[in-house]
C-alpha cells in the first residue's frame, strides 16, 4: 500500500493558495498551507478542504503558521514573498523577498530534508540560486517554476492569433524569468508545424514582446497584485511531473553546470522532470542571434545573483 504524496506550500496568498487549490482538486497528495500572517493558512486550508465534499477529494488541507507541520514533505512549493506592483520590475522585489526566501528556506530544509524544492517567489532565477544556497542540496531537488508560465502565456497568444485550439499550439521560452526572457519563434509549433507556417513575422514578433511582458500586462491590470491563476497551474505540472515520474520534458528554472556555455547560475532551459527531479538537462543547438539573447538574459541574471 503506498503512502499520499505530502505537499507543503509555503505562502498562502494568491499563487500558494490557488496552488494548493489545483493540488487538493487534482488529487495529487496531502497539503500543508503555511504563512507568516496568523489565521490565513488556517482558514483558506479549512475552506478548501470543506470544497472535498462536493468536489469529492478526500485529501488533507492543513494550514498553520508552524513549520512542525511540514514534516517529511515530497514537495515543498515556495511561494512566501512581495508580488509587484505596477511599474515594478521583478528584480526590484530582490533584497526584501531574500530576506522572506531565506528564512523560509531554513525552516522547510529543516523539517523536510530530502524534498524537492520549487521555487515560485520573484525575482525567480535568483530565488534558486539562493535557495539551492542555504538548503545545500544537490541541483536535481532545487528549481523554480517561470519557463511553464512564460511558455503557456506565448500559447494563449499564439493560438488567438492564429484562431486555433491551444491544445496545438507548443512553444518554448528559455533564459531568466524578467524582461530578458527568450521566446523561441523557432521551437513554436501548431500540431508540430513551425507557426511562421501560420501567422506573419510582424505578428510573431508583437507576441514575442507580449510573452516578455506578460506579467506586467496582469499587474497593471489588477494594480493590487500579480498573476495567479497560470503561475499556480504551472507548479501543479511539475508537481504532477515528480510525483507520477512523468518525465515529462518541460522549460525549468535549473542550476546550469556548464550547459548552454554557463556555469553557476539559474535560468530557464528544456529539462526531463520525472521522480528523481531534474533528471536531465536538454541542449538545444542555438542559432546566433537566439544564442545572443540568452547570453544576454543569463548576464542579467547574473548580475542580481551578485547583488545578493
Ligand atoms: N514566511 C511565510 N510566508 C510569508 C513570509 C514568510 N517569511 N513573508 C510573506 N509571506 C506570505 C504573505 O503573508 C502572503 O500571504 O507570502 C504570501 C504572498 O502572497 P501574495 O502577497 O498574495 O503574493 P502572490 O501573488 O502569491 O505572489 C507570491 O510569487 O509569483 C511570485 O512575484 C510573486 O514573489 C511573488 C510570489
Amino acid at each position: 500500500m503506498g503512502k499520499r504524496a505530502k505537499i507543503t506550500v509555503v505562502g498562502a496568498g494568491n499563487v500558494g493558495a490557488t496552488a494548493a487549490h489545483w493540488a487538493a482538486t487534482r488529487r495529487l497528495g496531502d497539503v500543508v498551507l503555511v504563512d507568516i500572517v496568523e489565521g490565513i493558512p488556517q482558514g483558506k486550508a479549512l475552506d478548501l478542504l470543506q470544497s472535498g465534499p462536493v468536489d469529492g477529494f478526500d485529501v488533507s488541507v492543513v494550514g498553520s503558521n508552524d513549520y512542525a507541520a511540514t514534516a517529511n514533505s515530497d514537495i515543498v512549493v515556495v511561494t512566501a514573498g512581495l508580488p509587484r506592483k505596477p511599474g515594478m520590475s521583478r528584480d526590484d522585489l530582490l533584497k526584501k523577498n531574500a530576506d522572506i526566501v531565506g528564512d523560509v528556506i531554513r525552516k522547510v530544509t529543516a523539517q523536510s530534508p530530502n524534498c524537492f524544492l520549487i521555487m515560485v517567489t520573484n525575482p525567480l532565477d535568483a530565488m534558486c540560486y539562493l535557495a539551492k544556497k542555504l538548503s545545500g542540496f544537490p541541483k536535481n531537488r532545487v528549481f523554480g517554476m517561470a519557463g511553464i508560465l512564460d511558455s503557456t502565456r506565448f500559447r494563449t497568444f499564439i493560438a488567438q492569433a492564429a484562431g486555433v485550439s491551444v491544445q496545438d499550439v507548443d512553444a518554448l521560452v528559455l533564459g531568466g524569468h524578467g524582461d530578458t526572457m527568450v521566446p523561441l519563434p523557432r521551437f513554436s509549433t501548431i500540431a508540430g508545424l513551425p507557426i511562421s507556417l501560420f501567422l506573419p513575422k510582424e505578428t510573431i514578433d508583437k507576441l514575442v514582446q507580449r510573452t516578455r511582458d506578460g506579467g506586467a500586462e496582469i499587474v497593471n491590470l489588477l494594480k493590487a497584485g500579480s498573476a495567479y491563476y497560470a503561475p499556480s497551474r504551472s507548479v501543479i505540472e511539475m508537481v504532477e511531473a515528480i510525483l507520477f515520474d512523468q518525465k515529462r520534458i518541460l522549460p525549468c528554472t535549473v542550476y546550469l553546470d556548464g550547459e548552454y556555455g554557463a556555469k553557476d547560475v539559474y535560468v530557464g532551459v528544456p529539462v526531463k522532470l520525472g521522480a528523481g527531479g531534474v533528471e536531465k538537462i536538454i541542449e538545444i543547438a542555438l542559432i546566433d542571434e537566439e544564442k545572443k539573447a540568452f547570453e544576454k538574459s543569463v548576464n542579467a541574471v547574473r548580475e542580481l545573483i551578485t547583488k545578493l
